[in-house]
C-alpha cells in the first residue's frame, strides 16, 4: 500500500544521499554508485530497476556509454526489427514512428524508470536500451539469457561529442558553459555520466568474452565506414537475416538511408521537437545530431590532452582487442 511505497522512496532516498557526490556536466550532480558514477536524477530509477525488472530471453538490449551512437542504434535496430511495415521512405507519410518522434521514443532507455516516460502507442517493447554500466544491469536481465547489442566509440571523439552535449543542454537550460578543459580532466578522471569510460567499456568486453554468442559489439567507427555489412550483421545477430527476395528489393541500404545523419537529423521531430528522456529530462531532439563525423576531436584537444588520452586508454585496454 501508499505506506509501503513511502518506506520504499526513503530508504532509496537514503541510499542515494550517503552516496559520494561530485558536480556534474549539466544540472545535475554525479554519485559515485559501485564504482560509477551517474547523474543524481536517474539514481532512483536504478535501484527501482534493479529491485522490478523483468528479464526475458527475447529482449535485445542496447548498451552504449552516452554518445556512442545510440540514437542512430536505436534507428537501425527498430528499423531492422520493425521492417515488414514501412517503407522507408522519408517523402511518404507510412505511419513509421522514426517519422514523428526520435528514435528515443521508439527504443525507451529502461535507466530513467523503465516506461513510464513512453507516449509512443506502439513502442517495440521487445528492444530495450541502457546507459547501466554491465555490473548494473538488473539480475533478471543478465539471467534471461538475453542478447545484447552494445556500441563503442573512440574515446577522444565521444568526449567531443560529450562537452557539445552538456555546452548545449546547459544553454538550453540558461545556465554558464563548461568550458572544455575542465571537461577534459573529468572525462580523464573517470567523472563523467557512466563513467570511467574505460572501466564501463571493460566490464562490457569481458562479459562479451564470457558469452560471445549473447553479444554483438559494434563501433561507430566501422557503422561509419561499412553500414551495410553492420545492418546485415545486426539482422542475423536478433535472428531475422535478411531475405533473398529483401536484398534483391534494396531493404538494406533502404534502411541504411533512412536511418543515415542526413535523413533523420533532417526530419522535422528531429529539427525542432523536444522528447522526454524522462518527465523532468527534456531535451531538445536536435542536441543529439551534431557534427557525426570521425576525428573530429582534431579541433579541438591539443597534443598534450590528446596524449593524455590515448595513455590512458592503452593502458586500461592493454591486453584486449579494443586497441584494434
Ligand atoms: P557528434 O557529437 O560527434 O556529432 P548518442 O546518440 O549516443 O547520444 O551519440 C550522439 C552522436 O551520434 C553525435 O555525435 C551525433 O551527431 C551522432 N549521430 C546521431 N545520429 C546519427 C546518425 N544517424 N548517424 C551517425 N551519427 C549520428
Amino acid at each position: 500500500g501508499d505506506h509501503e511505497v513511502a518506506c520504499v522512496n526513503s530508504t532509496s532516498d537514503m541510499i542515494i544521499s550517503a552516496l559520494p557526490s561530485q558536480r556534474g556536466w549539466t544540472t545535475s550532480e554525479l554519485k559515485q554508485f559501485q564504482g560509477f558514477w551517474l547523474d543524481d536524477w536517474v539514481m532512483p530509477g536504478v535501484l527501482s530497476l534493479q529491485e522490478k525488472f523483468c528479464g526475458k530471453s527475447d529482449h535485445v538490449v542496447l548498451t552504449s556509454s552516452p554518445k556512442s551512437g545510440t540514437t542512430w542504434l536505436k534507428a537501425l535496430l527498430f528499423s531492422i526489427t520493425n521492417r515488414s511495415s514501412y517503407k522507408f521512405d522519408d517523402a511518404v507519410d507510412d505511419g513509421n514512428p522514426l517519422l514523428s518522434r526520435n528514435p528515443h521514443v521508439s527504443v525507451p532507455y529502461i535507466d530513467f524508470n523503465a516506461t513510464e516516460h513512453l507516449d509512443d502507442p506502439n513502442p517495440d517493447l521487445s528492444l530495450l536500451s541502457t546507459h547501466l554500466p554491465y555490473s548494473l544491469l538488473p539480475k533478471s536481465m543478465i539471467e534471461s539469457g538475453c542478447r545484447f547489442v552494445h556500441v563503442m566509440r573512440e574515446p577522444k571523439d565521444l568526449f567531443i561529442s560529450l562537452w557539445h552535449f552538456a555546452v548545449e543542454l546547459r544553454k538550453a537550460r540558461d545556465q554558464p558553459t563548461l568550458p572544455l578543459d575542465d571537461a577534459f580532466d573529468m572525462f580523464c578522471n573517470g567523472l563523467s555520466q557512466y563513467g570511467p569510460y574505460w572501466d564501463y567499456e571493460l566490464e562490457y568486453w569481458n562479459a562479451s568474452l564470457k558469452c560471445p554468442d549473447k553479444f554483438c559489439i559494434m563501433t561507430y567507427e566501422d557503422l561509419m565506414k561499412r553500414p551495410d555489412y553492420n545492418v546485415r550483421k545486426l539482422a542475423s545477430f536478433i535472428e531475422k537475416p535478411f531475405t533473398a527476395a529483401e536484398e534483391d528489393e534494396g531493404v538494406v541500404e533502404a534502411i541504411v538511408t533512412f536511418c543515415s545523419f542526413d535523413k533523420l537529423s533532417n526530419l522535422e521531430v528531429n529539427r525542432t521537437k523536444t522528447s522526454s528522456l524522462r518527465k523532468a529530462h527534456v531535451v531538445p531532439n536536435k542536441v543529439l545530431f551534431r557534427k557525426a563525423t570521425i576525428g573530429d576531436w582534431k579541433n579541438y584537444l591539443i597534443d598534450k590532452q590528446r596524449e593524455r588520452i590515448d595513455q590512458t586508454t592503452y593502458q586500461k585496454f592493454q591486453g584486449t582487442d579494443l586497441l584494434d
